[in-house]
């Protein structure tokens, strides 16, 4: 009863304290991050920034000012006190980003943390719940492990093409701990990929740690707080390392070991104890290996286990390893240790197979009905020695077998042996793979729907975007486009989940760039892979095609492309502007200097044509043949722009007019070279007018002539696009900017070929790398290039939240401190809504239609206001709730905008009816 008339009240609350005459309590504080994520354990940063978001369900709320208390010690916070700072009260609105500014920190700090807050009139908040953070192992010295390995004759795989590696080494040791424990943290790393275990269990719910990186120069280590795993007395720790990226195969090289073949493991596990002692557990050469039930393990070729090896008990004390071997000290790296800044790995979602054919007698096809990256778990009863093997598909062949050639040299394969006897689970660890179907064959009997779970894997951003409308064909595609997301952004963004490839494409990426941070929150995954593409920068100042680089002779040459290496450029853009993050300008400045040096000395006269490497141009377009040269001068363009605009951010003023200068040179050197004076443009592609547009690069008379002309090719391609990955992104807004709404909903509800809809009309799951991966007339596309889960063409997205929805950053000013809501209506839609959870935090636009007009649902968070645009002319009949909108609390009349109303709105949640100007 108690509990039911608590949260009656919790219930009740926001109602009454919403109430707009009502006294209503100041703002509260909430989610609290440090770099990002929320409770972080050791961070790499010595000034780590702090962010916060404001609650009030009371209109017009605002910071006036906060204060920042932080403590190394649970207690002292409790009591207000900030050993380690305390900012006292700072004036200013200013809610993210905030840079740590206290006592030094050192290695393994721990911080307690909490803000206050003063609204807008002056009065103060409750502290915000406390929120903590550790801090990493800072400095080189820190770190008393040494790396160990297996002692066997290094491997020689490089010799035979995709020949699988060794079995993976299980390390153990085992330890004992004093009764006044206090805290136990291990640090742990290694090349290869670990899985580290305590006293029988996992050591974290995360996956393929250490990431990805260039291994030879940086290699991240993980920090667990492991304080509940042990026990007084004897404990038992250990590890498996497989090959990962490290070792294993990566990108379509048919060789091992990209970064080196031998695997090895490094651990630090910190006892502290009551009285201030600490005791270290390390690798060292105590040690022992062995092989065990994984016989061999990799992420593109799958993972072998024989589950009558297993060795029960060797990763808890007690165990009998006088048979094990010891280990040898590997070679030291001369990689820097760092701490992992982005959100690990884990399984996001698991998926029950919707359906279960037998294809051929003994083979066994499930359809999970959602293409996903990931591995499926097994469950068998079965004889000892039984050995059943899993092979992954995105397609089925017309005859229903599984559809495997586009996997080029991936074998995607997962054979387990069974110990038999008794139920038994497998699941892999050390691999993953792109697929909807699997294939079973080797089963003990006839598996029922259950012997299946697809286990979806992902870089674990939160997920902070949603967008929903009246049209199921549109929200199939939303759909499709975060399935490829969460199936590509793993570690670093990639290309795809299934071939012999999946590398961290930088078109693809800045393609998809702001459609994936709508999404999720990638600000602290980019700040990680934007220092992959910092570290495989070339020496000449070229930035490459895809990051991490990979240590091939053959691979090494790709770089320069552009709309590919220019990536290098808008992803710190797009950070700033969706995150505010200053850091990751400042810290990449001097890389994306050497790299508009590098454009400009390879191309002295202004049109980029040397220095372009591998070119792609608009990769993957359908029956267009856009102007190398010409796309490639409009991203030079676009870069300068962008460096002008991040100088200015980072107060280098010099800089921003150099670069705002050079992008009026470029630009003037385009028109020259690839315009001509009716509108038209060299090749006549929708690429190439979409690129002019959108990067301000057509005289300004002659734009509306070439929005015409490209909604003319449009027209005469009855409604059909031609773009490949860098028009695509472009297509609709500028067609919308440009007032051909109507033709860009025309677009995206198409589903003739080529179109997003024809996928769907197909049965895609997630994005397809090609419009024509599949179509009536000649079915699958050539197999050497072909992935149903690239998310390229997903960058749709973009337009769904920026103009159907019509939640938009402010021109000027980054992070939604401000914005804009600006919806479309059209496409014959009955409704659309999108909710994006911003820095700032919610943001909401949703609207239907109603008799006579529209009613829009708009939320706009504490500490920020937004310019409310509504398509509607007449002013009179604009109302807000029951009120002239004019009149109510919260909204001002700005201006008129063409055929749209403009109000400004202060935080708050609103309601705006109103008859449509047109349609
Ligand atoms: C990848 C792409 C990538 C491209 C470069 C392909 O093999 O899958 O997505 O951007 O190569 O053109």
């Amino acid at each position: 009863m108690k509990n039911l008339m608590t949260w009656g009240l919790i219930l009740l609350m926001p109602v009454v304290s919403g109430c707009r005459k009502g006294r209503s309590a100041p703002v509260g504080v909430q989610h609290l991050r440090c770099e990002y994520l929320v409770n972080p354990l050791g961070i790499g940063e010595r000034r780590p920034r702090l962010s916060w978001t404001l609650e009030s369900s009371q209109r017009g709320q605002k910071q006036t000012a906060y204060r920042i208390l932080v403590s190394s010690d649970e207690a002292n916070l409790a009591e207000d006190r900030g050993d380690l700072w305390d900012t006292g009260k700072v004036p200013g609105d200013r809610t993210n980003q905030v840079v740590y500014g206290g006592q030094p920190l050192t290695s393994r700090q721990r911080c307690f943390w909490k803000v206050q807050s003063w609204d807008k009139d002056g009065r103060p908040s409750a502290f915000s719940p406390p929120a903590y953070w550790t801090m990493g192992l800072l400095d080189p010295e820190d770190w008393k492990a040494e790396w160990i390995r297996a002692d066997r004759r290094p491997p020689e795989s490089r010799i035979e093409p995709l020949a699988p590696g060794p079995p993976p080494p299980y390390f153990r040791t085992e330890f004992a701990v004093q009764p006044s424990l206090q805290r136990a943290t291990v640090y742990v790393t290694a090349r290869g990929l670990f899985e580290l275990r305590l006293n029988g269990i996992p050591v974290g719910d995360d996956v393929f740690a250490p990431e990805w990186t260039d291994y030879n120069r940086r290699i991240q280590y993980r920090t667990y707080d492991v304080t509940e795993l042990l026990r007084p007395g004897k404990n038992g720790l250990g590890a498996v390392v497989a090959d990962g990226w490290f070792s294993g195969y990566v990108g379509w090289r048919k060789n091992r070991g990209n970064y080196g073949l031998e695997n090895s493991l490094l651990v630090q596990l910190e006892l502290d104890y009551a009285d201030g002692s600490r005791a270290s557990i390390i690798t060292d050469e105590t040690w022992r290996w062995a092989e065990g039930p994984i016989r061999s393990a990799d992420l593109l070729m799958g993972q072998d286990t024989d589950a009558r090896l297993a060795m029960a008990g060797w990763d808890a004390p007690g165990f009998d390893d006088s048979s094990w071997r010891p280990v040898q000290a590997a070679e030291p790296t001369g990689a820097e240790l760092v701490a992992q800044p982005s959100p690990p790995i884990r399984i996001i979602a698991e998926i029950k197979p919707a359906s279960v054919n037998e294809s051929r007698p003994g083979v066994f096809v499930f359809d999970l009905g959602q293409n996903i990256a990931g591995w499926a778990r097994l469950k068998v009863l079965g004889r000892a020695g039984d050995r059943i093997k899993l092979r992954f598909a995105e397609r089925l062949n017309p005859d229903g077998t599984i559809y495997t050639a586009n996997l080029r040299d991936a074998k995607a394969t997962d054979t387990y042996t069974c110990r038999g006897g008794e139920p038994e689970v497998f699941e892999p660890r050390f691999t993953f793979h792109g697929f909807q179907y699997i294939e079973v064959t080797g089963y003990p009997g006839e598996p029922g729907l259950d012997a299946i779970t697809g286990c979806a894997l992902s870089t674990a951003c939160p997920e902070t975007g949603v967008f929903q409308c009246s049209d199921p064909m549109v929200n199939r595609l939303f759909s499709n486009l975060i399935w490829s997301q969460r199936a590509n952004y793993i570690s670093i963004p990639t290309d795809c989940p299934q071939r012999d490839e999946r590398l961290g494409w930088m078109g693809d990426a800045q393609i998809f760039v702001r459609t994936g941070s709508f999404n999720t929150d990638t600000a602290a995954f980019f700040t990680k892979w934007m220092q992959d593409v910092a570290d495989a920068q070339s020496a000449e100042g070229a930035f490459p095609d895809f990051a991490p680089r990979l240590n091939d002779k053959v691979l090494m040459g790709f770089e320069g492309a552009p709309a590919w290496g220019d990536a290098g450029i808008i992803i710190p853009w797009n950070m700033y502007r969706v995150f505010d993050d200053t850091r990751i300008i400042q810290r990449h400045w001097e890389a994306m200097k050497r790299w508009m040096d590098y454009l400009k000395r390879t191309n002295p006269d202004l049109i980029r044509r040397r220095g372009v490497g591998n070119n792609y141009g608009d990769w993957l377009s359908i029956q267009a043949d856009t102007p190398k040269d010409l796309l490639a001068t409009a991203y030079w363009a676009w870069d300068a722009r962008l460096m002008a605009r991040m100088a200015a951010v980072i107060d280098r003023e010099k800089e921003s007019a150099a670069y705002a200068a050079l992008f009026q040179e470029i630009r003037r050197a385009f028109q020259e070279e690839f315009v001509l004076e009716d509108g038209r443009i060299q090749g006549e592609t929708q690429t190439g007018w979409l690129l002019a547009l959108a990067m301000d690069l057509m005289p300004e008379n002659l734009r509306p002539r070439a929005a015409d002309r490209l909604v003319a090719d449009i027209r005469a391609r009855e409604g059909h696009l031609s773009t490949g990955f860098v028009g695509c992104a472009h297509l609709l807004p500028v067609l919308t900017d440009a007032g051909h709404e109507a033709t860009a909903f025309g677009l995206l509800l198409k589903d003739t070929f080529p179109s997003w809809g024809y996928s769907i009309k197909h049965g895609a799951t997630s994005i397809w790398e090609r419009w024509d991966g599949w179509t009536e007339e000649r079915g699958f596309q050539d197999p050497g290039m072909n992935s149903f889960n690239h998310y390229a063409f997903g960058a749709v997205g973009e337009w769904l939240y920026r103009y159907v929805a019509g939640i938009d950053l402010d021109e000027e000013i980054p992070g939604y401190a401000r914005f804009r809501i600006r919806p479309f209506i059209g496409g014959g839609l009955e409704w659309a809504r999108a909710e994006y959870d911003s820095i700032q935090g919610k943001i909401i636009s949703g609207w239907s239609r109603r008799e006579g007009g529209i009613s829009l649902e708009v939320r706009v968070p504490p500490n920020t206001s937004a310019e409310v645009h509504l398509p509607c002319t007449d002013r009179s009949e604009i109302q807000e709730g029951e009120n002239p909108a004019d009149r109510a609390e919260g909204v001002m009349f700005l201006r008129r905008e063409g055929e749209r109303i403009v109000y400004e709105v202060a935080s708050g949640t609103y309601r705006f009816n109103f008859p449509l100007s047109r349609e």
